[in-house]
C-alpha cells in the first residue's frame, strides 16, 4: 500500500500531537551560523536559537565533529561503566566554578529536581527533620516537573496541576523584607535564578543577593543557583552568579551545555557533596557521552573563541540599538539586557511583533505578555544584530504609519 506524503503544517501538527506548543508555520530544513533555513528556501535571521540552547549558532564543525567521532566509539553505555566524556566534562564543570562535585541529567527541569532531593537530602542528614521547605522568587521558572513545577511563580504553568510538593513557598522578587520574613530554621534551599529569563529578563539585585547570603548563613540553608537559561556565557561570565557577591551551594545548568543534545547538570559544594549515596538518585540516559562531547566542544569553543566577551560587546552594541528605537518609538517601555539576554517591554502584547518579524524573516520571541526576550547565538555578528535591530525599526515604524 501506498503512503500518502505527510503534509508538514500546522493542521498536521494538531492531527498529530497534544496541544501544547504554539508552533511557528515553519519547517526547518537546516541551520547554518545564526540563520535558520526552510524547506520553502526561506532564511531566517534566528534571535531565538533554540530558547537560549543553541550558543554557538548551527553548524559549528567543532561540535559537530565531537558528537560524530562520540558516536562512532558508542552512543550509549549507561551509568554502570565509566566514560571519557562525562569525566571531561565533570573535570570542567569543577574547575570553572570551584565546587566539588557533579550530577549529569538530561534537561534543565530535571537539575532542579535533582537540586530539590539534595537540598531535602541534606537537610535530612543534618538531622533537623522541620528542615524542608524549598523557597524560590516570584516571576521565576524552574520547570515542568512536579518540584520545579511547584518553585514555579507563573499560575498558567501551574494550574490545574495541583496540589503541587509540599513544603515549597515563593519569596518576592528582590524584596529584602519579604525574604527575612520567609526564610527560618525550616529553610533548607532557596532557588534563584540571578536572571529570571522566562519571567522577562530581571536582575536579582545585589542587596537581595547580601542579604540571602547573610540570612543562608545564620539559618543553615542552601543557596541554589539556576543558572539553566542565564549560564554558560549568555551573560558575559561563564555563570552569571559570578557578577555577584555569593558562592552558591548548587548550581543547576542546561539548555546551551550539551551544545544542542539533552544535557543537564547540577555542580554542588563541599557542604552538599556527600550527601548523594549509590542508588540515592540516578537517571537512564543521564550524562550521555555524546551530549557530554558535545557539551566539551562548546565549553572549548565558548573560550577559544573568546565569545563572553563577544556577548558583553554584540549585548551592548543591541542595547544601543534598542535604545535609539525607544527614543522614535513610545510602544518600547524599558530595555533590560545582560550580554545576550535581551528584554524589550512594550506596551501591547510582544506577540504582534514576533509575527511581524516572523514576516520580515527574523525570529525573536516573547515572553510574560509584553516583553520581547532575545536569545541570540553567541557568535551573531554585528551586522545581524544591526539587521535585527532594523527589522524592529521598521515594525515599529510601519506600526506608527
Ligand atoms: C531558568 C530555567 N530553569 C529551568 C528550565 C527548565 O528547563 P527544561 O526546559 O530543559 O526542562 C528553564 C527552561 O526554560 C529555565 O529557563
Amino acid at each position: 500500500m501506498l503512503m500518502k506524503t505527510l503534509d508538514i503544517n500546522l493542521e498536521t501538527e494538531q492531527q498529530l500531537f497534544f496541544h501544547n506548543y504554539a508552533r511557528l508555520p515553519l519547517e526547518i530544513d537546516y541551520g547554518k551560523g545564526s540563520f535558520l533555513y526552510t524547506t520553502d528556501g526561506s532564511r531566517y535571521l534566528d534571535m531565538i536559537a533554540g530558547i537560549g540552547v543553541n550558543a554557538i549558532g548551527y553548524g559549528d564543525e567543532r561540535l559537530v565533529g565531537a558528537i560524530t567521532a562520540q558516536a562512532a566509539k558508542y552512543i550509549h553505555i549507561s551509568n554502570l561503566f565509566m566514560q571519557r566524556p562525562q569525566f571531561e566534562l565533570a573535570e570542567k564543570l569543577l574547575e570553572l566554578s570551584g565546587l566539588s562535585s557533579v550530577f549529569l541529567c538530561n534537561s534543565g527541569t530535571e537539575a532542579i529536581e535533582a537540586a530539590i532531593k539534595l537540598s531535602r537530602k541534606w537537610a535530612a542528614l543534618g538531622g533537623n527533620g522541620e528542615k524542608r521547605e524549598v523557597l524560590s522568587l516570584s516571576n521565576c521558572f524552574h520547570g515542568r516537573t512536579y518540584g520545579a513545577m511547584s518553585l514555579t511563580a507563573k499560575p498558567k504553568y501551574v494550574e490545574g496541576y495541583e496540589p503541587l510538593l509540599p513544603g515549597t513557598g515563593m519569596i518576592d522578587f528582590n524584596d529584602v523584607e519579604d525574604l527575612e520574613r520567609k526564610v527560618s530554621g525550616r529553610t533548607a534551599a532557596v532557588f534563584v535564578e540571578f536572571v529570571q529569563g522566562e519571567g522577562g529578563i530581571h536582575r536579582v539585585s545585589e542587596a537581595f543577593v547580601r542579604r540571602l547570603g547573610e540570612l543562608a548563613a545564620q539559618h543553615g540553608f542552601l543557596i541554589v543557583a539556576d543558572d539553566i537559561q542565564a549560564g554558560c556565557g549568555r551573560t558575559g561570565t561563564f555563570f552569571s552568579y559570578e557578577q555577584f557577591d555569593v558562592i552558591p551551594d548548587i548550581v543547576c545548568l542546561a539548555k546551551p551545555l550539551g551544545g544542542g543534545l539533552p544535557l543537564g547538570a547540577i555542580i554542588g559544594g563541599e557542604k552538599v557533596s556527600g550527601v548523594f549515596t549509590p542508588g540515592s538518585h540516578g537517571t537512564t540516559f543521564g550524562g550521555n557521552p555524546i551530549a557530554c562531547a558535545a557539551g566539551l566542544a562548546l565549553i572549548d569553543v565558548l573560550f577559544s573563541d573568546g565569545l563572553m566577551q563577544k556577548a558583553v560587546e554584540t549585548g551592548r552594541l543591541i542595547r544601543e540599538g534598542i535604545e535609539k528605537l525607544a527614543a522614535k518609538h513610545a510602544r518600547i517601555q524599558e530595555i533590560r539586557q545582560y550580554g545576550l539576554m535581551i528584554g524589550i517591554t512594550v506596551d501591547r502584547e510582544a506577540k504582534y511583533y514576533v509575527e511581524e518579524a516572523l514576516k520580515k524573516g527574523v525570529l525573536v520571541n516573547a515572553t510574560s505578555q509584553n516583553v520581547i526576550r532575545l536569545l541570540p547565538p553567541l557568535t551573531i555578528s554585528l551586522e545581524e544584530a544591526q539587521l535585527c535591530i532594523d527589522t524592529l525599526d521598521e515594525i515599529f515604524s510601519e506600526e506608527q504609519a
